[in-house]
């Protein structure tokens, strides 16, 4: 693995074909040692930012940088970067094993290397196979271990969870988690949240080309603010318990139904029954309300604010 500073750096960054503004004034980092989701609906400039990073695209206006070093400035980027970006076309009539050599040789690679990798994606026994005839599946492991040839100390992968059934993705998750446990710098793009909910650490979001929030992933989660439903035959009197002064901010309470409902933020599922308990009022519910964090993704992404950086 390179010891060169490992971060990345938007800075800027915008990215015009034509009319279409694909990405706008984008500035965020990417740290090591995190896996980070860089995340946005369909046609938001996720890859088109990463062909920036990747020297593939020419910014309109400001930088991506790797290590603070713009892609073409780096010295074995083969061995610094690992990518993986969208539609990466194989050879067809070449196998796994034939595909990854070509690398491995380009990188000046043992053979063993190659087999190394196959079996780091669990490609072992397609290795001879032709990678014309691999399933969606089997391209986007091919791809991860082209990527890791070089055993890159940077991984850029755009996707890389399409088209993975859910055994796969979280076979992806132990196998990235693992490579930012190393201490690498691990950025994967997405378009489903949920697809990687469970792998990130931090979150880039984007729509329609504009940074909307980044931040950790727990971050996000905490903005989203936990809401408890609460049923009482005595609403009034459990409005009044849960009121406790000195206790902290006062919990928001909504009154939704006429049926004794309430659904309560700013406090926990056990601090609102020990408020009832003492306060002797009766519950016939309390039901923690699941934290809905691709629901938050939608409305961020859907009125995304450019420019915004909250
Ligand atoms: N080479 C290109 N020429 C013209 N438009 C492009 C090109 N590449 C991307 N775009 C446009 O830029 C926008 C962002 O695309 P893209 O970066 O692929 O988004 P994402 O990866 O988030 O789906 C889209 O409107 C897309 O059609
Ligand atoms: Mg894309």
């Amino acid at each position: 693995m390179s010891t060169i500073a490992q971060t990345l750096t938007i800075d800027h960054l915008s990215k015009r074909f034509g009319k279409v503004h694909a990405v706008r004034d984008l500035s965020f980092t990417v740290e090591p040692g995190r896996v980070t989701g860089f995340l946005g609906p369909n046609g938001s400039g996720k890859t088109t930012t990463l062909r920036c990073l990747l020297g593939l695209v020419r910014p309109s206006d400001g930088t991506a940088s790797i290590g603070g070093q713009p892609y073409r400035d780096l010295d074995h980027p083969g061995r610094v970067v690992g990518a993986a970006l969208e539609a990466s076309g194989f050879h067809p009539g070449r196998t796994a094993r034939g595909h990854l050599r070509v690398i491995a040789d380009a990188l000046d690679l043992p053979k063993t290397r190659v087999d190394e990798v196959l079996g780091l994606v669990g490609l072992e026994d397609a290795a001879g196979r032709k990678a014309g005839g691999f399933s969606l599946g089997m391209r986007q492991r091919l791809s991860l271990a082209a990527a890791l040839v070089g055993d890159p100390g940077i991984l850029i992968l755009d996707e890389p969870a399409n088209g993975l059934d859910p055994e796969g993705i979280a076979w992806l998750r132990g196998l990235l988690r693992g490579l930012a446990r190393e201490g690498r710098t691990v950025l994967v793009s997405s378009h489903v949240l949920s697809e990687v909910q469970q792998t990130v650490d931090d979150v880039v979001i984007i729509s329609k080309g504009a940074l909307v929030r980044a931040g950790s992933l727990a971050d996000l989660a905490g903005n989203g603010a936990v809401r408890v439903r609460v049923r009482s035959p005595r609403r009034d009197a459990l409005i009044r318990a849960l009121e406790v002064p000195g206790e902290g901010p006062p919990p928001t309470v909504l009154e939704p139904s006429d049926d004794g409902e309430l659904l309560v933020t700013g406090l926990t599922a056990s601090d609102i029954g020990r408020r009832a308990f003492l306060a002797g009022v009766e519950l016939h519910e309390l039901t923690q309300q699941t934290n809905d964090l691709e629901s938050l993704f939608l409305e961020l992404t859907a009125t995304g604010t450019p420019g915004g950086t909250a």
